[in-house]
C-alpha cells in the first residue's frame, strides 16, 4: 500500500526515462557574489537603474531578476497584474501607500492588484533587490490610469538589445528563457 510519506531514502538516482517535455533546469552560481558579477549581465532599464536576469518564463508569464538601483528617489508607481516576491538584498526601499520598509535580508510579497509608488531613500547609494514577478507592471497616474506595460516580453526584448549592444549577442538571452 502506498504511504503517505517518503519511505525510500536509499542513494539510487531515478532509473526511468525522463518526461517528455520537461524543460531544461536552470542555475546560476554565485548570484549573491554581487560584486563580482560581469557587468554586462546588468541590463539598463533607466539611468541608474539596471537588472540581473535570473529566469524568463514565457509559458507562465514571470520573471525572476536582481534589482539594481543607485539613485534615491521615486522609482515608479505602479500596479501588479499578478503576485510579486521581493527579497531585499541590499539597501532599503518602500512604497508610499504602505507602512513597511523592505530591508535587507527581508521579504515581501507584493499581492496582485496592489497600486504602489516605490522610493529608495536618500542616503541608499545602492539598493538591490531580487523580485520574482508574475504577470505585468501596469505603470499608472496617481489616479491609477495606465500609461505604460512591461512584463516577460518587455525584458526580454529589453536584454536581447542590451546583450546584443556589449557583444554578447542576441541570442545570449536564450539561456535564461524557459
Ligand atoms: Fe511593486
Amino acid at each position: 500500500m502506498a504511504s503517505a510519506r517518503p519511505t525510500d531514502t536509499s542513494a539510487v538516482p531515478y532509473q526511468g526515462p525522463p518526461l517528455f517535455g520537461v524543460p531544461a533546469d536552470l542555475v546560476h552560481l554565485n548570484v549573491l557574489d554581487i560584486d563580482n558579477t560581469d557587468e554586462r549581465l546588468w541590463i539598463p532599464q533607466t539611468k541608474d537603474v539596471w537588472f540581473r536576469p535570473l529566469l524568463f518564463n514565457v509559458s507562465q508569464g514571470y520573471f525572476v531578476n536582481l534589482l539594481r538601483v543607485r539613485k534615491s528617489g521615486i522609482l515608479s508607481r505602479h500596479r501588479h497584474a499578478g503576485p510579486v516576491h521581493a527579497m531585499t538584498l541590499r539597501g532599503r526601499w518602500h512604497y508610499l501607500e504602505h507602512p513597511w520598509w523592505a530591508e535587507e535580508g527581508s521579504y515581501a510579497f507584493e499581492p496582485p492588484g496592489d497600486i504602489h509608488t516605490l522610493e529608495v531613500p536618500k542616503g541608499v547609494k545602492e539598493m538591490i533587490t531580487l523580485f520574482h514577478v508574475t504577470g505585468a507592471y501596469i505603470y499608472v497616474d496617481p489616479l491609477g490610469t495606465p500609461v505604460a506595460v512591461e512584463d516577460v516580453f518587455s525584458k526580454i526584448q529589453l536584454a536581447r538589445d542590451h546583450f546584443e549592444m556589449v557583444g554578447l549577442g542576441a541570442d545570449f538571452v536564450n539561456q535564461f528563457i524557459r
